[in-house]
């Protein structure tokens, strides 16, 4: 079986989705997955292109038992070819990443992580950079809720067996 691959899409890949990625590949190792993922994750500014994830979100992924070693890189067109889904974890991520193809088979690959919470109600995943620890805290939060979903509902989809 082919991989389902899943790209996790914020502003400067040193935060959200680093953490994203760290928290989605912690959960599909628990469950015995590994052969059939392969996750990424991208900015779609090019700041911090090589970095590793910001020392506040590597410490506050730490203590929640996540290690994130992900180097940052920016998004691209061909991350629509290379990936089933790309997941933005805000408005402007998603626009972004929809402003680089007009093609209707890739923006049906663009979806909103919060579309997948469950416990939280909100439309974006904050930009915790220019705030304080408790921000990452619930960026972490809002991110175990929406990739617990967001794994169940693939296994279901491609009847995935661990
Ligand atoms: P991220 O957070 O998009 O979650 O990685 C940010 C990282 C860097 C900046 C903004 C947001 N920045 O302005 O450099």
């Amino acid at each position: 079986m082919s991989k389902i691959r899943v790209l996790f899409v914020c502003l400067g890949n040193i935060c959200r989705s680093p953490a994203a990625e760290g928290i989605f590949l912690k959960k599909i190792d628990a469950k015995n997955f590994n052969r059939n993922f392969q996750v990424d994750s991208a900015g779609t500014g090019n700041w911090h292109v090589g970095q590793l994830p910001d020392a506040r979100m590597r410490q506050v992924s730490l203590t929640r038992g996540y290690e994130l070693t992900s180097r940052a890189r920016q998004f691209t067109a061909e991350d629509f070819e290379n990936f089933d889904l790309i997941v933005a974890m805000d408005n402007s991520n998603y626009a972004n990443i929809c402003k680089l193809s007009n093609n209707p088979e890739h923006l049906k690959k663009v979806t909103m992580m919060t579309s997948y919470c469950l416990k939280h109600k909100l439309t974006e995943v904050p930009d915790p950079y220019f705030g304080g620890e408790q921000g990452f805290h619930h960026v972490i939060d809002i991110l175990e809720d929406a990739t617990e979903s967001l794994l169940s509902s693939l296994i279901i989809k491609h009847k995935l067996e661990g």
